[in-house]
């Protein structure tokens, strides 16, 4: 009698709504419908590499409406670990903890920097399945990504909510959400919760069109405007150092010029942190409103998934248990419609999906009247 499959199942990358209901979809499936047995790893590729391992069988109840994840995350990279105060290649030490516990797969909760990671693993040989998570929506080849519904209800609840102290104050409430690279969250909670302006890291933007939308609405006698406002969102004069310096990334064909042009981007990055309050004061200053700031953090993946996202995350986790029953790995879970469809890591890995300028939400968006900053 052939011995039962052997899976392992980590959670890499920033915590997300759905993430227990993933594990909970694909542990079930595995072992109550398939016979498999299965076993997590904590905090991601670190676990892993340190063999720190739990049994899931009597763990997966009551855990689909849990927020986080049981198993804990982080954002360690195989073959660049801090270990000792080193930076390390623990890809050996990884194979070998799969080895010793005679994995037959290994499944992989993340987002694109984890279908990095396990593509990586897959060119050292393990079977592995990643499943799309993350609140920003930004996956390629994948309709959506468990995380994203659930982000979205919680930051649409809040500006629905920020309505109230912005009509009552006559001000400007600018409100930032998530989505340091990519818009979606915020393009869509801006369109869900009516935002009068909503500026993306696709679309920079210039303070002077912002200000003549509010100015506009001030004359159409509604003296209070909500601008949602992503965390990578930037302005004109900050957009073309950006984007040169993710092209030098793209391009970079060494290791080493790949942290360089990293460390050139972070370093962007972090200029552009504090942007979403010289923002609302060079608001206040062009349009003569008092401006306010709401910055919903992680309050956008915090508690509960939503329904939508507990059945995306069953869906998909079951439809892994169902590929690795086949034999199919080196592959992402994709959404496809009703279904699921696995496509190869080699297409996924590291790659983002920006909303396109003439997505249906960017022209839904600008015939309602929302400014987009351009
Ligand atoms: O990738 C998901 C995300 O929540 C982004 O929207 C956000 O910019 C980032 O993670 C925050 O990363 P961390 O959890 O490491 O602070």
């Amino acid at each position: 009698m052939a011995r039962p499959r052997r899976i392992g199942i980590l959670t890499a990358g920033g915590d997300s709504p759905g993430l227990n209901a993933a594990i909970r979809g694909i542990g079930k499936a595995a072992i109550g419908h398939h016979g498999m047995q299965v076993i997590g790893f904590r905090d991601g590729f670190r676990g892993l590499a340190e063999d720190r391992s739990v049994r899931l069988d009597a763990r997966l109840s009551g855990i689909l409406t849990l927020g986080g994840t049981i198993l804990g995350t982080s954002r360690d990279k195989p073959h660049r670990m801090l270990v000792g105060g080193e930076i390390m290649d623990m890809t050996p030490s990884i194979v070998g903890t799969y080895e010793k516990h005679h994995l037959d797969a290994l499944v992989c909760l993340g987002g694109d920097g984890t279908a990095k990671n396990a593509l990586r693993l897959v060119r050292a040989g393990l079977n592995i399945i990643t499943l799309p998570k993350t609140i920003d929506n930004d996956l390629v080849l994948t309709d959506a990504t468990f995380g994203f519904a659930t982000a979205l209800d919680i930051a649409t609840d809040a500006i629905d909510r920020l309505h109230s102290t912005a009509h009552s104050h006559h001000r400007i409430i600018v409100v930032e959400i998530m989505g340091h690279r990519a818009g979606w969250l915020t393009l869509g909670a801006g369109i869900a919760g009516g935002a009068d302006v909503i500026l993306i890291p696709e679309i920079p933007y210039s303070a002077e069109s912002i200000a003549e939308a509010i100015r506009r609405r001030v004359r159409g006698g509604s003296n209070f405007s909500i601008v949602a406002v992503a965390e990578g969102a930037m302005n004109t004069e900050e957009a073309g150092p950006y984007a040169a310096a993710e092209a030098r990334k793209r391009a970079a064909s060494t290791p080493e010029e790949a942290v360089t042009a990293g460390q050139a981007l972070g370093a962007l990055e972090a200029a552009h942190a504090g942007n979403t309050m010289r923002l609302a004061a060079q608001l206040e200053a062009l349009t003569g409103l008092e401006s306010r700031v709401t910055i919903l953090g992680y309050v956008q993946r915090g508690g509960t998934p939503s329904a939508a996202d507990r059945l995306l995350a069953t869906r998909l986790g079951c439809a892994g248990a169902d590929l690795i029953r086949d034999g199919v790995f080196g592959v992402m879970v994709a959404a496809r419609g009703e279904g699921t469809e696995p496509v190869p890591l080699e297409l996924v890995a590291g790659k983002r999906k920006p909303v396109p300028p003439d997505h249906s939400w960017v022209l839904a968006a600008r015939h309602v009247g929302t400014c987009l900053g351009d």
